[in-house]
Protein backbone atom coordinates (compact mmCIF):
# COMPACT_ATOMS: atom_id res chain seq x y z
CA UNK A 1 0.00 0.00 0.00
CA UNK A 2 1.26 3.35 -0.52
CA UNK A 3 -0.07 7.01 -0.06
CA UNK A 4 1.72 10.57 0.27
CA UNK A 5 0.96 11.27 3.90
CA UNK A 6 0.50 8.19 6.83
CA UNK A 7 -1.19 10.26 9.59
CA UNK A 8 -0.91 8.21 12.49
CA UNK A 9 -4.26 9.11 15.02
CA UNK A 10 -7.59 10.35 14.54
CA UNK A 11 -8.03 12.54 17.23
CA UNK A 12 -8.93 16.64 16.45
CA UNK A 13 -5.15 16.94 14.77
CA UNK A 14 -5.00 13.76 12.79
CA UNK A 15 -8.95 14.21 11.41
CA UNK A 16 -8.44 17.91 10.90
CA UNK A 17 -4.91 17.50 8.56
CA UNK A 18 -6.43 14.79 6.44
CA UNK A 19 -9.13 17.25 5.77
CA UNK A 20 -6.60 19.83 5.02
CA UNK A 21 -4.55 17.88 2.83
CA UNK A 22 -7.77 16.66 1.01
CA UNK A 23 -8.41 19.72 0.22
CA UNK A 24 -5.08 20.43 -0.77
CA UNK A 25 -5.12 17.24 -3.30
CA UNK A 26 -3.16 15.31 -1.21
CA UNK A 27 -3.93 11.56 -0.17
CA UNK A 28 -3.44 10.35 3.27
CA UNK A 29 -3.99 7.62 5.29
CA UNK A 30 -4.89 7.59 8.87
CA UNK A 31 -4.19 5.22 11.12
CA UNK A 32 -6.01 4.89 14.49
CA UNK A 33 -5.34 2.22 17.17
CA UNK A 34 -9.21 2.60 18.74
CA UNK A 35 -12.46 2.00 17.36
CA UNK A 36 -14.55 5.33 16.62
CA UNK A 37 -17.24 5.27 19.82
CA UNK A 38 -13.73 4.98 21.89
CA UNK A 39 -12.82 8.26 20.09
CA UNK A 40 -15.56 10.17 20.43
CA UNK A 41 -16.04 8.51 24.10
CA UNK A 42 -13.72 11.51 25.49
CA UNK A 43 -14.98 14.60 26.68
CA UNK A 44 -12.15 17.50 26.40
CA UNK A 45 -12.47 21.15 26.40
CA UNK A 46 -15.18 23.35 23.81
CA UNK A 47 -13.41 26.45 23.62
CA UNK A 48 -12.61 27.58 20.00
CA UNK A 49 -10.40 30.45 18.90
CA UNK A 50 -11.40 32.34 15.72
CA UNK A 51 -8.39 30.34 13.81
CA UNK A 52 -10.06 27.16 14.65
CA UNK A 53 -13.23 28.04 13.67
CA UNK A 54 -11.60 29.54 10.21
CA UNK A 55 -9.81 26.16 9.86
CA UNK A 56 -13.04 23.91 10.16
CA UNK A 57 -14.91 26.44 7.72
CA UNK A 58 -11.90 26.16 5.59
CA UNK A 59 -12.12 22.44 5.65
CA UNK A 60 -15.88 23.02 5.04
CA UNK A 61 -17.18 21.05 8.21
CA UNK A 62 -18.27 24.04 10.44
CA UNK A 63 -22.18 24.18 9.28
CA UNK A 64 -23.12 22.48 12.44
CA UNK A 65 -20.31 24.28 15.03
CA UNK A 66 -22.27 27.95 13.77
CA UNK A 67 -25.90 26.25 13.97
CA UNK A 68 -25.20 24.76 17.67
CA UNK A 69 -22.21 26.52 19.25
CA UNK A 70 -22.14 29.41 21.64
CA UNK A 71 -20.47 32.70 20.59
CA UNK A 72 -18.97 34.35 23.93
CA UNK A 73 -17.59 37.74 24.02
CA UNK A 74 -16.44 37.86 27.53
CA UNK A 75 -16.30 35.57 30.98
CA UNK A 76 -16.26 35.85 34.43
CA UNK A 77 -13.12 35.49 37.09
CA UNK A 78 -14.78 34.69 40.67
CA UNK A 79 -12.61 35.35 43.65
CA UNK A 80 -13.45 36.56 47.59
CA UNK A 81 -17.11 35.73 46.78
CA UNK A 82 -17.74 38.13 44.07
CA UNK A 83 -17.78 37.65 40.35
CA UNK A 84 -16.09 39.93 37.78
CA UNK A 85 -16.67 40.14 33.43
CA UNK A 86 -13.58 40.00 31.27
CA UNK A 87 -15.27 41.35 28.12
CA UNK A 88 -13.00 39.81 25.77
CA UNK A 89 -14.77 41.34 23.13
CA UNK A 90 -14.32 45.28 23.79
CA UNK A 91 -10.62 44.62 25.06
CA UNK A 92 -9.82 42.75 21.74
CA UNK A 93 -11.70 44.89 19.55
CA UNK A 94 -14.26 42.88 18.44
CA UNK A 95 -13.02 39.52 18.92
CA UNK A 96 -14.82 36.37 20.69
CA UNK A 97 -14.34 32.38 21.17
CA UNK A 98 -17.04 29.77 20.12
CA UNK A 99 -18.26 27.09 22.72
CA UNK A 100 -18.95 24.07 20.90
CA UNK A 101 -17.04 20.63 22.64
CA UNK A 102 -14.25 18.92 21.10
CA UNK A 103 -16.26 15.89 20.57
CA UNK A 104 -18.68 17.45 18.34
CA UNK A 105 -15.53 18.68 16.36
CA UNK A 106 -13.74 15.34 16.62
CA UNK A 107 -17.23 14.19 14.98
CA UNK A 108 -18.21 16.76 12.76
CA UNK A 109 -14.38 15.85 11.03
CA UNK A 110 -14.79 12.05 11.49
CA UNK A 111 -18.37 12.12 9.45
CA UNK A 112 -17.14 14.51 6.76
CA UNK A 113 -14.32 11.68 6.22
CA UNK A 114 -16.63 9.37 6.28
CA UNK A 115 -18.79 11.19 3.61
CA UNK A 116 -15.91 11.51 1.15
CA UNK A 117 -14.91 7.66 1.58
CA UNK A 118 -11.88 8.76 2.82
CA UNK A 119 -9.29 6.31 3.97
CA UNK A 120 -9.30 5.65 8.20
CA UNK A 121 -7.91 2.44 9.48
CA UNK A 122 -9.52 1.90 13.38
CA UNK A 123 -8.24 -1.11 15.64
CA UNK A 124 -4.99 -0.28 14.00
CA UNK A 125 -2.57 -2.43 16.49
CA UNK A 126 0.92 -1.87 17.17
CA UNK A 127 1.48 0.51 14.82
CA UNK A 128 5.49 0.86 14.10
CA UNK A 129 6.89 3.82 12.26
CA UNK A 130 10.12 3.17 10.01
CA UNK A 131 12.86 5.00 8.43
CA UNK A 132 11.53 8.58 8.38
CA UNK A 133 14.86 9.69 8.47
CA UNK A 134 15.53 8.89 4.65
CA UNK A 135 13.09 9.48 1.67
CA UNK A 136 11.03 6.39 1.99
CA UNK A 137 9.50 5.99 5.53
CA UNK A 138 6.67 3.27 6.15
CA UNK A 139 4.36 2.95 8.80
CA UNK A 140 3.54 -0.80 10.02
CA UNK A 141 0.68 -2.46 12.02
CA UNK A 142 -1.88 -4.85 12.55
CA UNK A 143 -5.40 -5.99 12.01
CA UNK A 144 -7.60 -8.72 11.86
CA UNK A 145 -4.72 -11.36 12.88
CA UNK A 146 -2.43 -9.85 9.60
CA UNK A 147 0.43 -7.50 9.42
CA UNK A 148 0.19 -4.21 6.36
CA UNK A 149 2.60 -1.95 5.63
CA UNK A 150 2.26 1.35 4.09
CA UNK A 151 4.81 3.58 2.16
CA UNK A 152 4.48 6.89 2.33
CA UNK A 153 6.38 10.24 1.87
CA UNK A 154 5.68 11.84 5.14
CA UNK A 155 4.26 10.43 9.00
CA UNK A 156 2.12 12.85 10.87
CA UNK A 157 2.45 11.97 14.30
CA UNK A 158 -1.28 13.11 15.98
CA UNK A 159 -1.05 10.37 18.01
CA UNK A 160 -1.57 12.31 21.21
CA UNK A 161 0.64 12.18 24.43
CA UNK A 162 0.87 8.43 24.80
CA UNK A 163 1.16 8.07 20.97
CA UNK A 164 4.04 5.98 19.19
CA UNK A 165 5.37 8.66 17.35
CA UNK A 166 7.32 10.88 19.68
CA UNK A 167 8.02 8.14 21.46
CA UNK A 168 9.91 6.66 18.22
CA UNK A 169 12.29 9.52 18.14
CA UNK A 170 15.72 8.67 19.28
CA UNK A 171 16.44 10.17 22.66
CA UNK A 172 19.36 12.54 21.68
CA UNK A 173 17.27 14.00 19.25
CA UNK A 174 14.24 14.77 21.04
CA UNK A 175 14.34 17.20 24.01
CA UNK A 176 11.37 17.39 26.46
CA UNK A 177 9.89 20.39 29.16
CA UNK A 178 7.58 19.56 31.95
CA UNK A 179 5.38 20.59 34.73
CA UNK A 180 3.14 18.46 36.56
CA UNK A 181 0.91 20.44 38.77
CA UNK A 182 -0.09 18.51 42.25
CA UNK A 183 -4.06 18.29 41.77
CA UNK A 184 -6.45 17.51 39.19
CA UNK A 185 -9.45 18.60 37.68
CA UNK A 186 -12.78 16.32 38.35
CA UNK A 187 -15.43 17.07 35.76
CA UNK A 188 -19.16 16.39 35.43
CA UNK A 189 -21.50 17.07 32.40
CA UNK A 190 -24.96 16.84 33.24
CA UNK A 191 -28.28 17.73 31.36
CA UNK A 192 -29.11 21.03 33.36
CA UNK A 193 -28.75 24.60 32.12
CA UNK A 194 -25.78 26.07 32.55
CA UNK A 195 -24.98 28.80 35.56
CA UNK A 196 -24.71 31.87 33.50
CA UNK A 197 -24.66 32.29 29.61
CA UNK A 198 -20.33 32.77 29.91
CA UNK A 199 -18.02 30.34 31.32
CA UNK A 200 -17.34 31.17 35.03
CA UNK A 201 -13.77 30.96 36.93
CA UNK A 202 -13.63 30.74 40.34
CA UNK A 203 -10.68 30.28 42.64
CA UNK A 204 -11.33 29.44 46.15
CA UNK A 205 -9.92 28.59 49.75
CA UNK A 206 -10.92 25.14 48.49
CA UNK A 207 -9.82 25.22 44.88
CA UNK A 208 -10.30 26.25 41.62
CA UNK A 209 -13.93 25.16 40.50
CA UNK A 210 -15.05 26.21 36.51
CA UNK A 211 -18.67 26.37 35.40
CA UNK A 212 -19.02 25.65 31.95
CA UNK A 213 -21.55 24.23 28.91
CA UNK A 214 -21.83 22.58 25.55
CA UNK A 215 -25.62 24.09 25.50
CA UNK A 216 -27.87 26.07 26.90
CA UNK A 217 -29.26 22.88 28.23
CA UNK A 218 -25.73 20.79 29.10
CA UNK A 219 -23.51 22.01 31.86
CA UNK A 220 -19.73 20.85 32.21
CA UNK A 221 -18.58 21.83 35.78
CA UNK A 222 -15.08 21.18 37.01
CA UNK A 223 -13.59 21.24 40.41
CA UNK A 224 -9.96 20.84 41.64
CA UNK A 225 -9.37 17.67 43.30
CA UNK A 226 -6.32 15.99 44.86
CA UNK A 227 -4.38 13.51 42.98
CA UNK A 228 -4.87 10.52 44.27
CA UNK A 229 -8.68 10.82 43.84
CA UNK A 230 -10.86 8.55 42.05
CA UNK A 231 -14.12 9.35 41.09
CA UNK A 232 -15.58 6.39 42.86
CA UNK A 233 -15.33 8.44 45.75
CA UNK A 234 -17.42 11.34 44.12
CA UNK A 235 -21.17 10.50 43.92
CA UNK A 236 -23.22 13.09 42.20
CA UNK A 237 -24.25 14.98 45.45
CA UNK A 238 -20.96 15.58 46.39
CA UNK A 239 -19.75 17.07 43.67
CA UNK A 240 -22.87 19.75 43.46
CA UNK A 241 -22.16 20.19 47.12
CA UNK A 242 -18.25 20.85 46.71
CA UNK A 243 -18.87 22.79 43.54
CA UNK A 244 -21.41 25.55 45.23
CA UNK A 245 -19.17 25.69 47.97
CA UNK A 246 -17.02 27.27 45.74
CA UNK A 247 -19.05 29.27 43.56
CA UNK A 248 -19.95 32.79 44.61
CA UNK A 249 -23.59 33.16 46.22
CA UNK A 250 -25.19 34.31 43.09
CA UNK A 251 -24.22 31.31 41.17
CA UNK A 252 -24.31 28.80 44.02
CA UNK A 253 -28.08 30.21 43.61
CA UNK A 254 -28.43 29.34 40.40
CA UNK A 255 -26.72 26.45 40.40
CA UNK A 256 -29.25 23.96 39.10
CA UNK A 257 -27.95 19.82 39.85
CA UNK A 258 -28.79 16.95 37.45
CA UNK A 259 -28.01 13.35 37.19
CA UNK A 260 -24.17 13.38 35.18
CA UNK A 261 -23.75 11.56 31.92
CA UNK A 262 -20.09 11.43 32.27
CA UNK A 263 -17.73 12.17 35.09
CA UNK A 264 -13.99 11.50 35.08
CA UNK A 265 -10.60 13.22 36.64
CA UNK A 266 -7.51 14.76 34.53
CA UNK A 267 -4.36 15.42 35.86
CA UNK A 268 -2.95 18.43 34.89
CA UNK A 269 0.39 18.73 33.13
CA UNK A 270 2.56 21.56 31.08
CA UNK A 271 4.53 19.45 28.61
CA UNK A 272 7.01 20.62 25.13
CA UNK A 273 8.73 17.98 23.46
CA UNK A 274 11.09 19.92 20.90
CA UNK A 275 11.68 19.85 17.82
CA UNK A 276 8.54 18.96 16.27
CA UNK A 277 10.15 17.79 13.09
CA UNK A 278 12.21 14.72 12.27
CA UNK A 279 13.32 14.01 8.72
CA UNK A 280 9.97 13.04 7.32
CA UNK A 281 8.22 12.96 10.51
CA UNK A 282 5.90 15.69 12.34
CA UNK A 283 4.63 15.61 15.77
CA UNK A 284 1.36 17.69 15.79
CA UNK A 285 -1.44 18.41 18.82
CA UNK A 286 -0.88 16.60 21.75
CA UNK A 287 2.04 14.52 20.27
CA UNK A 288 4.21 17.57 20.91
CA UNK A 289 2.72 19.35 23.48
CA UNK A 290 0.40 19.63 26.55
CA UNK A 291 -1.76 22.60 28.23
CA UNK A 292 -3.25 22.19 31.57
CA UNK A 293 -6.80 22.94 30.53
CA UNK A 294 -7.27 26.10 32.01
CA UNK A 295 -7.53 28.57 29.48
CA UNK A 296 -8.97 25.54 26.98
CA UNK A 297 -5.90 26.10 24.88
CA UNK A 298 -4.92 22.37 23.65
CA UNK A 299 -7.76 21.81 20.98
CA UNK A 300 -6.84 25.62 19.80
CA UNK A 301 -3.05 24.65 19.88
CA UNK A 302 -3.60 21.37 17.69
CA UNK A 303 -5.34 23.43 15.15
CA UNK A 304 -2.92 25.48 14.63
CA UNK A 305 -0.02 22.97 14.28
CA UNK A 306 -2.21 20.66 11.77
CA UNK A 307 -2.55 24.02 9.94
CA UNK A 308 0.35 25.24 9.10
CA UNK A 309 1.59 21.25 8.77
CA UNK A 310 -1.04 21.16 6.19
CA UNK A 311 0.21 24.28 4.57
CA UNK A 312 3.60 22.97 4.57
CA UNK A 313 3.04 19.80 3.01
CA UNK A 314 0.45 21.18 0.18
CA UNK A 315 3.72 23.82 -0.61
CA UNK A 316 6.10 20.85 -0.93
CA UNK A 317 3.52 19.05 -3.61
CA UNK A 318 1.76 21.51 -5.54
CA UNK A 319 4.34 24.51 -5.00
CA UNK A 320 7.77 22.16 -5.00
CA UNK A 321 8.73 24.57 -1.88
CA UNK A 322 10.36 23.14 1.46
CA UNK A 323 9.90 26.63 3.24
CA UNK A 324 7.14 25.44 5.10
CA UNK A 325 8.63 22.12 6.29
CA UNK A 326 11.68 23.43 6.87
CA UNK A 327 10.33 26.34 9.69
CA UNK A 328 7.12 24.06 10.84
CA UNK A 329 8.79 23.20 13.87
CA UNK A 330 10.05 27.25 14.79
CA UNK A 331 6.61 27.93 13.90
CA UNK A 332 4.93 26.01 15.72
CA UNK A 333 6.74 26.13 18.93
CA UNK A 334 6.31 30.08 19.00
CA UNK A 335 2.42 30.04 19.44
CA UNK A 336 3.07 26.66 21.67
CA UNK A 337 5.28 28.48 24.22
CA UNK A 338 3.08 31.32 24.19
CA UNK A 339 -0.14 29.44 24.97
CA UNK A 340 2.36 26.95 27.39
CA UNK A 341 2.93 30.15 29.86
CA UNK A 342 -0.25 31.40 29.00
CA UNK A 343 -1.92 28.30 30.65
CA UNK A 344 0.28 27.89 33.46
CA UNK A 345 -0.31 31.07 34.56
CA UNK A 346 -4.08 31.16 34.49
CA UNK A 347 -3.14 27.67 36.26
CA UNK A 348 -1.37 29.20 39.04
CA UNK A 349 -3.63 32.03 39.79
CA UNK A 350 -6.69 30.01 39.83
CA UNK A 351 -5.74 27.12 42.09
CA UNK A 352 -4.75 25.98 45.97
CA UNK A 353 -1.19 24.82 45.91
CA UNK A 354 -0.85 23.06 49.00
CA UNK A 355 2.93 24.36 49.24
CA UNK A 356 2.46 27.56 48.25
CA UNK A 357 0.74 28.30 52.25
CA UNK A 358 -0.85 32.00 53.26
CA UNK A 359 1.61 34.28 51.48
CA UNK A 360 1.16 32.51 47.92
CA UNK A 361 -3.02 32.97 48.39
CA UNK A 362 -2.57 36.91 49.36
CA UNK A 363 -0.25 36.69 46.22
CA UNK A 364 -3.14 35.35 43.95
CA UNK A 365 -5.83 37.71 45.59
CA UNK A 366 -3.77 40.57 44.91
CA UNK A 367 -3.14 39.55 41.47
CA UNK A 368 -6.77 39.23 40.71
CA UNK A 369 -7.47 42.56 42.19
CA UNK A 370 -5.39 44.04 40.17
CA UNK A 371 -6.55 42.41 36.90
CA UNK A 372 -10.20 43.13 37.06
CA UNK A 373 -9.21 46.46 37.48
CA UNK A 374 -7.23 47.57 35.66
CA UNK A 375 -7.55 47.43 31.98
CA UNK A 376 -4.38 47.24 30.67
CA UNK A 377 -3.98 43.96 32.70
CA UNK A 378 -7.54 42.69 31.77
CA UNK A 379 -6.58 43.18 28.08
CA UNK A 380 -3.58 41.01 28.44
CA UNK A 381 -5.77 38.16 30.38
CA UNK A 382 -8.63 39.11 27.14
CA UNK A 383 -5.93 38.87 24.13
CA UNK A 384 -4.66 35.58 25.71
CA UNK A 385 -7.46 33.76 25.84
CA UNK A 386 -9.15 34.92 22.72
CA UNK A 387 -5.83 33.37 21.10
CA UNK A 388 -2.53 35.42 19.96
CA UNK A 389 -2.32 35.72 16.20
CA UNK A 390 -0.91 33.50 14.12
N1 LIG B 1 -1.43 4.14 17.05
C1 LIG B 1 -2.51 4.74 16.47
N2 LIG B 1 -3.26 5.67 17.08
C2 LIG B 1 -2.90 6.04 18.31
C3 LIG B 1 -1.77 5.50 18.97
C4 LIG B 1 -1.03 4.51 18.29
N3 LIG B 1 0.05 3.94 18.85
N4 LIG B 1 -1.66 6.07 20.17
C5 LIG B 1 -2.67 6.93 20.29
N5 LIG B 1 -3.43 6.93 19.17
C6 LIG B 1 -4.64 7.72 18.89
C7 LIG B 1 -5.54 7.87 20.10
O1 LIG B 1 -6.37 6.73 20.28
C8 LIG B 1 -6.31 9.13 19.77
O2 LIG B 1 -7.51 8.85 19.10
O3 LIG B 1 -4.30 9.05 18.55
C9 LIG B 1 -5.38 9.91 18.86
C10 LIG B 1 -4.85 11.16 19.53
O4 LIG B 1 -5.92 12.03 19.79
P1 LIG B 1 -5.87 13.13 20.96
O5 LIG B 1 -5.27 12.54 22.18
O6 LIG B 1 -7.21 13.72 21.05
O7 LIG B 1 -4.79 14.20 20.43
P2 LIG B 1 -4.95 15.32 19.32
O8 LIG B 1 -5.70 14.83 18.13
O9 LIG B 1 -3.60 15.93 19.15
O10 LIG B 1 -5.93 16.38 19.98
C11 LIG B 1 -5.51 17.38 20.81
O11 LIG B 1 -7.01 16.73 22.50
O12 LIG B 1 -6.25 16.26 24.66
C12 LIG B 1 -6.91 17.15 23.85
O13 LIG B 1 -6.57 19.24 24.85
C13 LIG B 1 -6.19 18.42 23.82
O14 LIG B 1 -7.83 19.47 22.69
C14 LIG B 1 -6.57 18.91 22.50
C15 LIG B 1 -6.69 17.76 21.63
C1 LIG C 1 -14.89 22.84 29.04
O1 LIG C 1 -15.97 23.31 28.66
O2 LIG C 1 -14.74 21.62 29.18
C2 LIG C 1 -13.79 23.77 29.36
C3 LIG C 1 -13.95 25.13 29.10
C4 LIG C 1 -12.93 26.01 29.40
C5 LIG C 1 -11.76 25.54 29.96
C6 LIG C 1 -11.59 24.18 30.19
C7 LIG C 1 -12.61 23.29 29.89
O3 LIG C 1 -10.77 26.42 30.27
Amino acid sequence: MRTQVAIIGAGPSGLLLGALLHKAGIDAVILEAKTPDYVLGRIRAGVLEQVCVDLLDEVGVGARMHREGLVHGGFDLAFAGQRHRIDMKALTGGKQVMVYGQTEVTRDLMDDRAAKGLATVYEAANVSLHDFDGARPRVRWQKDGATHELECDFIAGCDGFHGVSRASVPESAIRHYERVYPFGWLGLLSDTPPVSHELIYTRHERGFALCSMRSMTRSRHYVQCSLDDKVENWSDERFWTELRRRLDPEAAERLVTGPSIEKSIAPLRSFVAEPMRFGRLFLAGDAAHIVPPTGAKGLNLAATDVGYLGRAIAEHYNEKSDAGIDSYSERCLRRIWRAERFSWWFTSLMHKFPETGEFGEKMQLAELDYLVNSVAASTVMAENYVGLPL
